[in-house]
């Protein structure tokens, strides 16, 4: 596992961006897997400017994201889907039909879970898959439990998860209490791991997912067995650690 202890956000955001971005360039036909949430939207913003001034080319990239809200329409603005097309997928000259995320509409979502993952099969699998870190360990919507999940998979959210995410919604209420997330097992297939972390509220949930024993009651502590992580976190996020 390579740590990469950065500044603060921008500096975060920057790095692996260009860890991202060096993908891109040696290898142009990556699928990538992404993540949604506050800590990726600075590396977004980054690979969209480096796009922009032609040094990264998405013409041949693929996508796949870890996870959507059951129920939310892709207009929605709390959807992930409209998250990614703000984000990213509208600055950079990705292809319409290479970008997949699940449909949390589907009107059968164990068909959808079994479809998505037929989908990343496809694909050859994922590249480089880009995590965020939940406060309680959760890795797309896996959360904390007495058994790492495999598939992918309809999730019913913490409550935790809820409030965490309330801060996007009007209401708590209106924070939807199941997602369809990639499982443990995909993610752990993907051939290397991205994990983006910031801030102090996240150092001691990265520091028992690096360092405490590896355990489903914290999902992100399975990325010890991964032959080939990256962290690059800023130094709050590592300040248990380092
Ligand atoms: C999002 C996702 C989640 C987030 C995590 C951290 O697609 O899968 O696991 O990465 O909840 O969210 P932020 O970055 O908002 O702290």
């Amino acid at each position: 596992m390579k740590i990469f202890k950065t500044r603060d956000y921008n500096d975060m955001s920057r790095t692996a961006a260009n860890i991202v971005s060096a993908q891109v360039i040696l290898f142009p036909k990556s699928v990538l897997g992404l993540a949604t949430g506050d800590t990726p939207i600075g590396m977004y913003n980054q690979l969209a400017k480096k796009c922009d001034q032609g040094d990264v080319d998405f013409c041949a990239i693929k996508t796949v994201n870890l996870d959507e809200y059951v129920g939310l329409a892709r207009e929605h603005e709390q959807s992930y889907y409209y998250f990614m097309w703000t984000h990213l997928f509208n600055k950079i000259n990705i292809k319409r039909e290479n970008v997949f995320l699940p449909n949390g509409q589907a009107n059968d979502l164990e068909k959808e879970c079994s479809d998505y993952e037929a989908i990343i099969e496809r694909m050859g699998g994922i590249d480089l898959q880009v995590l965020g870190i939940g406060c309680n360990g959760h890795i797309g919507f896996n959360e904390p439990s007495s058994a790492f999940t495999k598939n992918t998979h309809v999730v019913n959210l913490t409550e935790s998860t809820i409030s965490a995410n309330s801060r996007f919604f009007d209401k708590k209420e209106d924070v939807p209490k199941r997602a369809v997330s990639m499982g443990i097992g995909t993610i752990m297939q993907a051939r290397r791991i991205l994990l983006l972390c910031s801030g102090k509220q996240k150092s001691e949930i990265l520091y028992q997912s690096l360092y405490a024993d590896i355990d489903p009651i914290i999902p992100a502590s399975i990325l010890q067995l991964h032959p080939n992580v990256t962290v690059v976190a800023d130094q709050d996020a590592l300040s248990a650690i380092v």
